[in-house]
C-alpha cells in the first residue's frame, strides 16, 4: 500500500510517501522536509503563530514535491495520513486540514496519526524490527521511555517531570548565549570543555522508576553561569562540557532502570531504539549502545534525518495503521495534547508474534 504523510507538530513542516508491502516492509519513495529553524532563529525558540503561518505557505508545494519525486498520483495513493497531535494548535490544523482535503477529493481513507506513535514506529520502517522493543524518545518536546508491544499498543515505563531534554539543551543555549537551536550549539562548545569542572546534580540517578527531571540541573546551571560571569569561551565550554556529562549520566541511569521494568513487565525487548533531535548527540549516541548491551539487547537507531520530524514516519505510522484498518473520519479534530497509550489499537489483535524469539540476534 501506498501512503502520503504530512507532518507539522512544530517547526518542521514535510511530507512524504512510503510504500508497504504484504509482510509489512516499508520503502520510502519521496521524504521532503522544510525546516523553519531561520524563522524562529532570532527569537531563540517556535513561535507558534510564525510557524503555523510558515505551514500554510510552504505545505501545498511540498506534497505536489513529494508526490512528483514518488512518482505517484493522489489517485494511486491508498491513504492519506497527517500527524493529528500532540503538537502546536496552530500547525496541526493546517496538516490535518490538508490531509482531509486530499482525502476527501480523492476518496481515500485519513489516518490520523499521533506524531509519538510514529516516532515509535519508525524502526520497523528502517530495520523491519519485531515487537516488542523499548523507546527512548527524546525531542525538544518530550522525553520518554515507551514500551512498543505492538501497532497502537504502547505503555509508557518513564517521562520527564518538567523539562524535555531538548528544552533544557535549548534553554542551557539560551543563558550561555549560544544559538538556537541549543542542542548542536552546547554540544560544539562542549567539545573544547572540561566535563568535570562544574559538579552539576545527576537528578532522579539511582531510583528505580525511569523517570527524568532536567530543571533542577538547569537551575544549577545558571547558578554556576552567574557565579562565573563574565563568561569567557572557555568557562561557556566548560559550562556545556559539564552539562552535557551530567545529562549523559541521567539518561544512562534512566535507560538502565527503563529497561530494567520493560524486562519485569514484558521480558526481553528486541532492541532498544533511540528517536528525537536529542539522539543525533554524539556523547549521547555513545552511551545508548552501552546501554542497550547492559540491558542484554541491541540498538537500533535510523539515521538522523529520520530521527528528527520527518514526513516518512508520519506515511509509515499511517500505513501500519491502514493495514489494521485503522482510519479515522473526516471530522477528527486536532489534539494539541495526546498521550501515546490514549491511541486507538486494533480490537482482538494477539499483541505479540507467536513466532517471536525472544533472543537478540
Ligand atoms: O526531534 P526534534 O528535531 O524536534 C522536536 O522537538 O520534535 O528535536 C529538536 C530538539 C531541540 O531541542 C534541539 O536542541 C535538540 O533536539 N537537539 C540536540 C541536538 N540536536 C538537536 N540536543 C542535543 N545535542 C544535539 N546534537
Ligand atoms: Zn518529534
Amino acid at each position: 500500500m501506498i501512503v502520503l504523510g504530512l507532518e507539522t507538530t512544530c517547526d518542521e513542516t514535510a511530507a512524504a510517501v512510503v510504500e508497504r508491502d504484504d509482510d509489512g516492509r516499508g520503502r520510502i519513495l519521496s521524504n521532503v522536509v522544510f525546516s523553519q529553524i531561520d524563522e524562529h532563529a532570532a527569537f531563540g525558540g517556535v513561535v507558534p503563530e510564525i510557524a503555523a503561518r510558515a505551514h500554510v505557505e510552504i505545505l501545498d508545494g511540498l506534497i505536489a514535491q513529494a508526490m512528483q519525486e514518488a512518482g505517484k498520483s493522489f489517485a494511486s495513493l491508498d491513504g492519506v495520513a497527517a500527524a493529528a497531535g500532540p503538537g502546536l494548535i496552530g500547525g496541526l490544523i493546517v496538516g490535518l486540514t490538508t490531509a482531509k482535503a486530499i482525502a476527501l477529493v480523492h476518496e481515500k481513507p485519513l489516518i490520523a496519526v499521533n506524531h509519538l506513535e510514529a516516532h515509535a514506529l519508525t524502526a520497523r520502517l528502517t530495520n523491519d524490527l519485531p515487537f516488542p522493543y523499548c523507546l527512548f524518545l527524546a525531542s525538544g518536546g518530550h522525553t520518554q521511555i515507551v514500551a512498543i508491544l505492538g501497532v497502537g499498543d504502547y505503555v509508557r515505563l518513564g517521562t520527564t517531570l518538567d523539562d524535555a531534554i531538548g528544552e533544557a539543551f535549548d534553554k542551557t543555549a539560551k543563558i550561555l548565549g549560544l544559538a538556537y537551536p541549543g542542542g548542536p550549539a552546547v554540544e560544539r562548545a562542549a567539545r573544547d570543555g572540561d566535563p568535570a569542572r562544574f559538579a552539576l546534580p545527576r537528578p532522579m540517578v539511582g531510583r528505580p522508576d525511569a523517570n527524568f527531571s532536567l530543571s533542577g540541573l538547569k537551575t544549577a546551571l545558571r547558578l554556576e553561569a552567574e557565579k562565573c560571569a563574565p563568561l569567557s569561551d572557555q568557562d561557556v565550554s566548560d559550562l556545556c562540557a559539564s552539562f552535557q556529562q551530567a545529562v549523559a549520566d541521567m539518561v544512562k541511569d534512566r535507560l538502565r532502570a527503563g529497561l530494567k521494568l520493560f524486562r519485569e513487565k514484558f521480558g526481553p525487548p528486541m532492541a532498544l531504539v533511540a528517536a528525537g533531535g536529542v539522539a543525533s548527540n554524539q556523547a549521547i549516541r555513545k552511551l545508548l549502545n552501552a546501554c542497550a548491551l547492559d540491558g542484554g539487547t541491541v540498538l537500533v537507531l535510523p539515521r538522523p534525518d529520520l530521527c528528527t520530524d520527518n514526513g516518512a514516519m508520519i506515511a509509515w505510522a499511517g500505513a501500519e495503521r491502514l493495514a489494521y484498518g485503522l482510519t479515522d473520519t473526516l471530522d477528527t479534530a486536532p489534539k494539541p495534547r495526546w498521550p501515546l497509550d490514549q491511541v486507538s489499537k486494533p480490537a482482538d489483535e494477539p499483541r505479540l508474534d507467536p513466532t517471536f524469539d525472544p533472543t537478540p540476534a
